[in-house]
């Protein structure tokens, strides 16, 4: 546990956004960290052979997906350095991962548990930052190759905009930024020379696939699900689903948000809208298969009837990897498909009387406009209402499709009006819930 506000004041970096080179050698020898050697070896031996490694801004590194990142990164043989690290509140997490990559910089963005934190915990050489707006400055840092956008929510949409603007690749695991402001996001990166590489499996897969023909040559795309834990369920029996029911996925270990997102179909509908802006598709290009093992992680299918897709067990930091080292691929952590074992893999098509989420999310993916916005804070705001009780899991898409019904469209918002939009509906929702 961390001890109580000792009343040390934090220690803030100032951060500068002026080229310089990560010195590794003042990283290794500055203090007797207990930093993993053979991470700190591994990181010495690529320094060595090449100019620097990659560095890697980590944002929610404490999350499901940020830890899987960092599982990569130590894996990486030195090729990447985890530069920058982020937590909302989970501070003793944040200071075991500096320990063990010792990080250039952390920001723990809630401030009131950033201010109850002593400093001294940190490796010497790892500086503390706090808030949003610092997180924005640190996906933004000149030293920043990569920002991995791993935060869960609308929270996540400002700093993977900071990265976008200042032409970083972006590693995008934040879907919710491409659900929100899809458009106006792949138009920062243009401008900005911005990589956005998915790092959603399905995604991924679908990028993966993508390289196998001609943009004006794809047919369509077709997402797979899981179908998540409830896929047998009866409309019955779906009214009476339990947090805990809910959070037990069957083939992924996922964030609680993303979790219950899955078991109501609305992650699919989220990765519908996600798929439509990311690949710049036609809105009827999408569609929807259910295949419970999770092993297909997507397809593409072009003009001649040829169907590519990408397969590998389910585990995130295959796509993570791919996303940081695109175009090389290199051995990493993930686990591989065992070819010697007998194994089925199923297909069947979605019910959408079940799952409703799925019919939203084509509509939201055909609309566009400011429907992205609203959705994703109504359902991000159900949700949370759902977790802590005080609302049915069967109420949560209803929720969302009043609320977006009664907002007032418009085509074109700028980043500002997405923005007021989203605790426009997250108001909404405590209404709906609260009636
Ligand atoms: N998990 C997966 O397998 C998976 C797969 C595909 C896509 N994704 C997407 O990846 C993103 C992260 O998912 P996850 O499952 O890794 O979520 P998670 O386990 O809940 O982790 C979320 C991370 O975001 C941080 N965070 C939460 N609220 C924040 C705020 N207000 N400001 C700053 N940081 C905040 C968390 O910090 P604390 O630790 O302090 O809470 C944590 O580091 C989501 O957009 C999700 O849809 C996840």
């Amino acid at each position: 546990m961390l001890p109580a506000n000792s009343g040390i004041p934090l220690r803030r970096g100032i951060l500068s956004t002026t080229r310089s080179v990560v010195h590794l050698e003042s990283l290794q020898t500055a203090h007797n960290l207990p930093i993993r050697t053979s991470y700190r070896n591994r990181i010495h031996a690529w320094s060595s052979m090449n100019d620097r490694p990659t560095n890697v801004a980590v944002l929610g590194s404490t999350g499901s997906i940020g830890q899987s990142t960092l599982a990569v990164i130590a894996e990486s043989g030195g090729r990447f350095r985890a530069l920058a690290l982020s937590t909302n509140t989970s501070t003793q997490r944040i200071i075991e991962q500096a320990f063990e990559f010792a990080p250039q910089c952390i920001v723990v963005a809630d401030q009131r548990q950033a201010a109850q934190l002593d400093a001294s915990q940190l490796p010497a050489g790892t500086e503390l930052f706090s808030g949003a707006e610092d997180l924005s400055r640190v996906a933004a840092l000149e030293e920043v190759d990569v920002v991995v956008a791993a935060i869960v929510g609308s929270a996540g949409l400002l700093s993977t905009w900071s990265a976008l603007e200042a032409g970083k690749r972006v590693a995008l695991a934040n879907k919710e930024t491409m659900v929100m402001a899809g458009p106006l996001a792949i138009e920062v990166a243009q401008n900005s020379g911005a990589q956005l590489l998915p790092v959603d499996s399905e995604h991924s897969a679908v990028f993966q696939a993508l390289q196998a023909g001609r943009p004006q040559d794809v047919r369509r795309v077709i997402l797979t699900a899981s179908g998540g834990p409830f896929r047998q369920y009866t409309p019955e029996q779906l009214q009476h689903v339990t947090v805990d029911q809910a959070l037990e996925h069957p083939t992924w270990k996922m964030g609680k948000k993303i979790t219950v997102d899955s078991a109501t179909m609305m992650n699919k509908a989220l990765e519908i809208i996600e798929a439509r802006w990311l690949f710049q598709l036609k809105k009827d290009q999408i569609d929807v298969v259910i295949h419970p093992q999770s092993v297909v992680h997507s397809m593409v299918e072009y003009v001649d009837g040829s169907v590519i897709a990408q397969l590998s067990p389910p585990d995130m930091r295959l796509p993570i990897q791919y996303a940081l080292s695109y175009p090389e691929r290199w051995k990493g952590p993930a686990k591989t498909i065992d070819w010697t074992r007998a194994q089925q893999l199923t297909f069947e098509p979605p019910d959408n009387d079940r799952f409703p989420a799925l019919a939203l999310g084509l509509e939201v993916a055909q609309a566009g406009g400011t429907t992205g916005a609203v959705l994703n804070a109504a359902n991000e705001a159900a949700v949370a209402r759902f977790l802590d009780g005080r609302l049915a899991f069967s109420n949560i898409v209803p929720a969302c499709r009043a609320v977006l019904q009664q907002h007032n469209f418009e085509t074109h918002p700028d980043l500002e009006r997405l923005i007021a939009l989203d605790a426009w509906a997250r108001q909404e929702i405590a209404k709906w819930v609260n009636a």
